[in-house]
């Protein structure tokens, strides 16, 4: 019987510093991490002493009076290793390592780039470091489009089943993104509304004050279409749109999932002008944000889109006819992720003169920074000469409902789930295909169509759509 270990790779990398080592150290203090199980820090050079003293210094945010006495078990888990990532013989080594510890590689998790997860998973296995129970988490962008997708995604399947592969996505650890689908299938009072005789639109935004500095080499290659479209917003699509599961299994939801990609209207040369706008950002007004192509690392001049709008339309029964407008930017007035849910107007208004405003009800649903659902209604303000409609928010603080209780990093979640083995709130492969393929005809059809890019000021609301 060997103990588990968990390897991760691009350990002293951004995302690794930021949140995989805050969310394994959570995870170790709320006893998650199995007790047996060792983490191995995997990257090109440094030493297992440099590891622990930059996990100490980007640790102490995590640390409070509860867990402080829990670092040094944490650092005494974990062991770096040298290795490049490309070179077969350095498994070797690692594979003797794991050898002598008595230990079977439980988790992978590549925080990589991805034309090395391929040779990553062919190099565990020639060096005799993948079997049943091995399982590696993919971070994204798995790919560039469908074909490099694809291509990694036979490359991994050569060596590790379905059910080993763990796509991440870390808005599906977010709560609120969870909390989709506990609104929808946990109520009965939604449902028989969440639909196109009563929903007239669904505005899905993600908002980003930040701008692209220090990533601009990864993310000039990406887009705004690719990094947040492709992959975060079709997963709220998805969850918003989907019909209820036959049950609450990883494979059911993950059906249901499906078909929702499957039934977005594609968007081609033909219909690209109505439906997609692109945008990048310039210097702000003031002039102290500076524009795209002005970063420090900028390259060149880049047509590369910071800001995407498109007007979605799901093709089935359900939602035939109902606008979904996803919209995502970065360098835009403030941080905000929202779903807004706008219902049909009541079809004769009985209370005298209209007011200007439409009477939609608007259930709104926050996801950052702070997490909400209102839910506005319209009420008779107290007045006995006249009857006016206002409209009055029923307001669900979560953070209330959850008694205070820390918001848990998404990824903290999602390594949870992998080592238990529960798949639901990773992207199986079909998904991710699928979303591809409707990304890159779109990308297709802003080739074709020459469409302009519009820019907009740093620190502005981005270019107007609808
Ligand atoms: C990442 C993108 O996937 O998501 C980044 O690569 C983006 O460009 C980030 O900033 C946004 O995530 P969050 O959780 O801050 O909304």
């Amino acid at each position: 019987m060997t103990a588990p270990a968990f390897l991760l790779f691009g350990a002293h990398g951004d995302l690794a510093l930021r949140m995989l080592w805050p969310s394994l150290f959570r995870l170790h203090c709320d006893g998650s991490l199995p007790q047996d199980m060792a983490l191995y820090g995997v990257s090109r050079s440094g030493t297992t002493a440099e590891l622990h003293a930059r996990l100490h210094r980007v640790l102490s945010e995590e640390l409070n009076d509860g867990n402080r006495h829990r670092l040094a078990a944490f650092l005494a888990k974990i062991e770096f290793i040298n290795l490049d990532a490309g070179r077969a013989a350095d498994y070797a080594d690692l594979a003797d390592n794991l050898r002598r510890a008595g230990r079977h590689v439980a988790i992978s998790y590549l925080s990589m780039p991805p034309d090395l997860f391929t040779p990553i998973v062919a190099n565990l296995q020639g060096a005799g470091l993948i079997d049943p129970r091995t399982r590696v988490i993919l971070e994204k962008p798995i790919g560039k489009d469908l074909a490099s997708s694809r291509a990694i995604s036979d490359g991994i399947a050569n060596v590790l089943a379905e059910v080993q592969t763990y796509r991440i996505d870390h808005y599906l650890g977010k709560e609120a993104v969870q909390n989709l689908l506990a609104l929808r299938f946990g109520n009965a009072i939604f449902e028989p509304l969440w639909n196109s005789h009563h929903i007239e639109s669904v505005h899905i935004t993600i908002a980003e004050s930040l701008g692209i500095g220090g990533r601009w080499a990864y993310y000039d290659k990406s887009g705004a279409l690719r990094d947040m479209v492709q992959n975060h917003m079709l997963q709220l699509i998805s969850l918003i749109a989907m019909e209820p599961p036959v049950n609450g299994s990883s494979e059911a939801i993950r059906n249901e999932k499906i078909k929702v990609l499957q039934a977005l209207h594609p968007i081609t040369a033909a219909n690209f002008i109505d439906c997609v706008i692109f945008g990048q950002y310039t210097a702000s007004t003031e002039g102290h944000m500076p524009g795209y192509n002005d970063e420090p690392d900028a390259a060149e001049i880049s047509n590369t889109e910071t800001f995407v709008a498109i007007k979605a339309h799901v093709d089935n029964w359900r939602w035939k006819g109902v606008p979904f407008y996803l919209k995502t930017g970065k360098r835009l007035a403030s941080k905000h992720t929202e779903v807004i849910i706008t219902f049909k107007e009541v079809p004769q208004y009985l209370f005298g003169q209209k007011p200007d405003t439409d009477l939609c009800n608007r259930l709104v649903i926050q996801m950052q920074p702070d997490e909400s659902i209102t839910l506005e209604i319209f009420n008779k303000t107290p007045d006995v000469h006249e009857f006016i409609l206002k409209p009055v928010a029923l307001n669900l603080e979560i953070t209330d409902a959850g008694n205070g209780k820390i918001r848990h990093i998404a990824y903290e979640r999602l390594i949870r789930d992998a080592i238990k083995g529960d798949r639901t709130l990773f992207v199986r492969r079909d998904e991710l295909e699928q979303a591809w393929a409707w990304v890159d005809q779109i990308h297709a059809a802003r080739k074709t169509t020459q469409a302009p890019l519009l820019h907009y000021p740093a620190g502005g609301n981005g270019p107007d759509f609808e």
